[in-house]
């Protein structure tokens, strides 16, 4: 693997080692090894077909690798469950967001975890307070915790996915292409989203497209090709050209010129 290793003396929170993972003889994901550090943003990129998404899908205990192991809260796994992906502490934000237009914030942020009275009445008190706080958290202002979600833009849709995970107790958060299909303004206000997270202590596995949004957000960079790890640097020593390079696999191209030369 080339680029830089990070500078940090933190122990990571989470790791993988040696992550195989293949559908018939297409080999998705080869030998990957990714540290998380806590508190970091860390971004995650490659081309389409690169092993993205079979990455987090193992992160969060949807798929099972064939081999390797994840290290986390001081426990080795051979793989996760979604249950006790959750236990640990992370959570996905799927690019769906998986929200339910007609219902309203409150409503979505405690899907299915409705606090109650007398374990049948849903304390609706206590949803609207306790979503109230976790949007004034993510610095997100709304008319309304009562509004339907349908009425929301994409910025507001984005963080009312990333309060119902925060109010389910995730502290790694993996956020798969938050601002596809977003404007520049609605943009904006997710990656400022995304630091605020970082900033208030959660850590957060940001897969995107955009490098220009990855360079605006992340602290380190691991790019993906063709299920490898080929690259993890610290953004600010780096450039979006020397990752394309890496996305796009031109730097081996140049290295065999270089030698070749
Ligand atoms: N459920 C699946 N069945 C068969 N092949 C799959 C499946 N999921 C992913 N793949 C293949 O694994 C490789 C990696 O895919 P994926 O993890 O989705 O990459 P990315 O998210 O970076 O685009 C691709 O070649 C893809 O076609
Ligand atoms: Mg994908």
């Amino acid at each position: 693997m080339r680029g830089t290793e990070p500078n940090t003396k933190n122990t990571a929170l989470l790791s993988v080692r040696g992550l195989e993972k293949s559908y018939g003889h297409v080999r998705a994901l080869r030998d990957v090894d990714i540290d998380v550090f806590p508190g970091e943003v860390l971004a995650v990129v490659g081309d389409n077909g690169a092993g993205k998404s079979t990455l987090i899908k193992i992160l969060s205990g949807a798929v099972k690798p064939d081999r390797g192991e994840i290290c986390i809260g001081g426990k080795t796994y051979k793989h996760l469950t979604p249950a006790r992906a959750l236990k640990m502490g992370i959570s996905t934000v799927y690019q769906d967001l998986a929200l339910v237009d007609c219902r309203d914030l409150a409503c979505n942020v405690f899907l299915g975890r409705e606090p109650t009275w007398f374990r049948w009445f849903v304390n609706q008190r206590k949803m609207e307070e306790q979503t109230s706080q976790l949007l004034t958290r993510l610095r997100i202002s709304v008319p309304s915790v009562r509004q339907p979600v349908g009425l929301l833009s994409g910025g507001q849709r984005q963080a009312v996915a990333v309060a119902r995970t925060i109010q389910q107790g995730g502290r790694i958060i993996i956020m798969d292409e938050p601002t596809a299909a977003m404007g520049v303004k609605e943009s904006v206000k997710v990656l400022e989203l995304i630091r605020g997270l970082a900033s208030d202590g959660y850590t957060i596995i940001l897969i995107s497209h955009n490098l220009h949004h990855v360079f605006t957000v992340s602290d380190r960079i691991c790019v993906m090709r063709h299920g490898h790890v080929v690259g993890c640097f610290i953004t600010e020593n780096t450039d979006p050209d020397e990752v394309m390079n890496f996305i796009t696999g031109s730097n081996d191209y140049q290295t065999e010129n270089a030698v070749k030369a």
